[in-house]
């Protein structure tokens, strides 16, 4: 944090230069003397029950150059909205997209959970509750509104050190999943920033990194994401990323920040922390607020000054001030006295860590686990029959979030961090769940333990020192992760030894990003694949193991053995994770999207690479089967039925097949929609898929969308 702190101050001192300071004009005297006085009560803008652009125009009225352009900056690191005058008064800003961060907080699975779950009802109720979360933490000098998240950058390559904040490899997956926890966090009038637009799906060099990416795969896939999510949850804002994209910063990239506008966003678009590279610049550019910076009324005269020159358009001033009232009216700042924020505010209040939350995140955690592996349906297991189990493995009792430094545990880091107030690890939570006189735990000698086990679970995976961000400012290492293995130079023998000593083995991993499980799958009975999975990662692992619940998770992103078979890291350094530039210019390193669409799933389908486990896949308790499936030119209904002998989730993916006309290439199948149904035995539903003709296009560079036939086809 030090060192991006001193990377902002050096950012916010290179503020453009304007020519202030020479006489007056009378209208600026005008304008500061109107700037004493306070607006009458009665001005309209003051009206909670007026629409609020209504409200915008009249409050545009009372406002001087320099504090319109006072409103285009953050007030410190964390806040905004500083004007006494008329009477708006500092908001607090608060990371992450796991939930808020820095106070004691419930801790809520990680976003990469939430795509898995498939499940947008669910995540509309996480998305409520971590506003819940950040405005229950209200104190009188300083309401928390904005939640900075989700964020929906891909997962491009494996290694991505923030995949586990992400929503996975596709971009209609993670648009539609954050839309749900956007229109979850809005309803309790607390702001998203969904983040980080774009081309910010690496950690390595991220500030200093210059993207050529093609239009192609922008519109396609990076930028689709963007647009699948501002159309379905209309965010009140977005976070620009730090990185370049074609040889400008993101915050810089007018025609980029110009078209989310077009996809219908109207709120503010705020800079990565210190990531405005130049705030005149940015603002000419459609940023409307610089994060990160202080008062300056220097900086607010001289920006004024450059807008009257015209060297600040004063349209986008205008529209960058009008978007950050528009997000402050919705975040109710102007209305602090009105009843209905005040009872918002209590009830907030009342929910902010309560028992609900804990329900509620565990219910998630289940339902975003993705059971990899179950031979022989050796899971559920049976109460009656399991009588010991014996818990071991690196992770067994370490916890993920960032206050508890018992156990030594390896701490959130960045943005993401989450202050749990409460963590119970893997061996706590068995023993909650399965008594602790019947769970045994002998790291030092486990082996001997698990042969005496009448079933073992070996916890492992990776932690917060490779799946987090990387603070700080230029070329640092480490970044991304450097391999998709278990973490530990002997864990893989540790897993192989115990799972030779007791074969009943249950491997629970937790990570962000895809595990090679090759050295040691065939060794063991079961894999459950739990990401982050937040306040009981133990109670959590016996409900499922026992078949109280059962896993709900799907694939978000490929597992393969190898880093080489996802296509990005295939070509060298210069297609991940970038080169060194000897001609520094404004960038110090930069990287080319060479492997164009071809992401995920859409790369291994197209270049016939097996995939260890593929996109969408994960095992549940029951079966399922389809009947009656209609296909018409626009939709594909059908019916799902429970074959199985349980209750049980099924999982629909809706793809499309596209056949342009003019043979353009393009990707075997592509994910247009998904639904969730929850079915008891010989129970059935219909449903219908009609994705409408976003998903019926593809992109033609020089020519735009071009709309083509497609075949509609179900998966689950
Ligand atoms: C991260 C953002 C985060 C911001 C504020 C940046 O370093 O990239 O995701 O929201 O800091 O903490």
């Amino acid at each position: 944090m030090v060192e991006l702190m001193l990377a902002v101050l050096a950012v916010t001192a290179g503020v453009e230069k304007g020519t202030w300071g020479q006489a007056k004009g009378d209208d600026v005297v005008m304008k500061e003397a109107a700037a004493d006085a306070k607006p009458p009560m009665t001005a309209k803008y003051r009206d909670a029950k007026l629409p609020i652009e209504e409200r915008i125009d009249d409050l545009m009225t009372f406002l001087t150059d320099e504090e319109k352009t006072r409103l285009m900056h953050a007030t410190g690191v964390k806040t905004a909205a500083d004007l006494p005058r008329v009477g708006l008064e500092p908001y607090r800003m608060i990371d992450g997209p796991g939930g808020p961060r820095d106070r004691n907080t419930v801790y809520f699975p990680e976003p990469i959970s939430w795509a898995a779950s498939r499940d947008t009802n669910l995540v509309y109720e996480i998305g409520r509750a971590l506003a819940e979360e950040t405005r229950g933490m209200y104190d009188e000098r300083l309401v928390t509104t904005m939640l900075l998240g989700p964020g929906i950058n891909l997962a491009r390559t494996p290694a991505g050190a923030r995949n586990f904040e992400y929503m996975g490899e596709d971009p209609v997956l993670s648009g539609k999943i954050a839309a749900a926890d956007i229109r979850g966090m809005q309803s309790r009038r607390v702001s998203p920033s969904l983040k980080h637009y774009f081309c910010n799906d690496q950690e390595a060099y991220r500030t200093v990194l210059d993207v050529i990416c093609g239009e192609r795969p922008f519109r396609e896939l990076y930028g689709r994401a963007f647009e699948v999510c501002v159309k379905e949850s209309h965010p009140w804002c977005i976070m620009n990323s730090y990185n370049g994209v074609n040889g400008r910063y993101t915050s810089h990239a007018a025609e980029e920040n110009d078209l989310l506008k077009e996809w219908g966003f109207d709120g503010m678009l705020v800079s990565d922390w210190g990531g405005a590279h130049g705030a005149v610049r940015a603002f000419n550019s459609g940023t409307t607020l610089e994060s990160c910076t202080g008062p300056n009324e220097k900086r607010d005269r001289e920006e004024a000054q450059l807008m009257r020159e015209g060297k600040l358009a004063p349209k986008r001033v205008d529209a960058a001030v009008r978007a950050n009232l528009r997000t402050y009216f919705r975040m109710g700042l102007f209305d602090r006295e009105t009843e209905e924020i005040k009872a918002l505010n209590a009830e907030c209040v009342k929910l902010y860590k309560s028992e609900a939350h804990r329900e509620l995140a565990k219910k998630a955690a289940v339902e975003g686990t993705v059971l990899l592996e179950n031979k022989g349906n050796f899971l559920p297991l049976e109460k009656g029959k399991v009588k010991t189990i014996a818990v071991t493995g690196p992770w067994a009792t370490v916890q993920f979030s960032c206050i508890k430094e018992k156990n030594k545990a390896p701490n959130h880091h960045g943005g993401e961090g989450v202050c749990a107030d409460e963590e119970f690890g893997f061996l706590d939570g068995i023993k909650k769940y399965f008594g602790a006189e019947n769970v045994v735990y002998d790291p030092e000698h486990e082996t001997d333990a698990a042969a005496k086990a009448d079933v073992v679970v070996f916890c492992t995976g990776t932690d917060h020192w490779e799946d987090r961000e990387v603070n700080g400012w230029g070329i640092i290492h480490p970044h991304d992760r450097a391999t998709l293995k278990i973490k530990g130079e002997d864990a893989e023998a540790r897993l192989k030894a115990v799972a030779k000593a007791n074969p009943n083995c249950i491997v629970a991993l937790i990570h962000g990003g895809p595990i090679d499980v090759s050295g040691w799958v065939d060794d063991v009975k079961a894999v459950f694949a739990m990401w982050y999975p937040g306040i009981d990662a133990g109670g959590c692992l016996g409900r499922m193991m026992f078949g109280d619940d059962e896993p709900g998770g799907r694939l978000p992103y490929t597992f393969a053995d190898r880093l080489e078979d996802w296509p990005c890291h295939r070509k060298g350094e210069k297609v991940y994770p970038g080169v060194l530039l000897e001609e520094k210019g404004i960038f110090e390193a930069r990287e080319w999207y060479d492997d164009g669409i071809w992401v995920g799933y859409r790369g291994f389908d197209h270049f016939g690479t097996k995939p260890r486990y593929p996109f969408g896949y994960g095992l549940g308790y029951t079966t399922f089967e389809t009947k009656n499936v209609e296909t018409g030119p626009d939709s594909i209904s059908f019916e799902i039925v429970n074959t199985g002998k349980r209750r049980g989730k099924a999982v629909v993916e809706c793809y499309i097949e596209k056949h342009p006309e003019d043979g353009t290439e393009v990707p075997v199948k592509e994910l247009v929609d998904f639904a969730v149904f929850r079915l008891e035995p010989g129970e059935s539903v219909k449903h219908a898929f009609t994705p409408g003709p976003g998903a019926f296009r593809y992109w033609k560079d020089g020519a735009g969308w071009k709309p083509c036939e497609g075949r509609l086809i179900l998966r689950y």
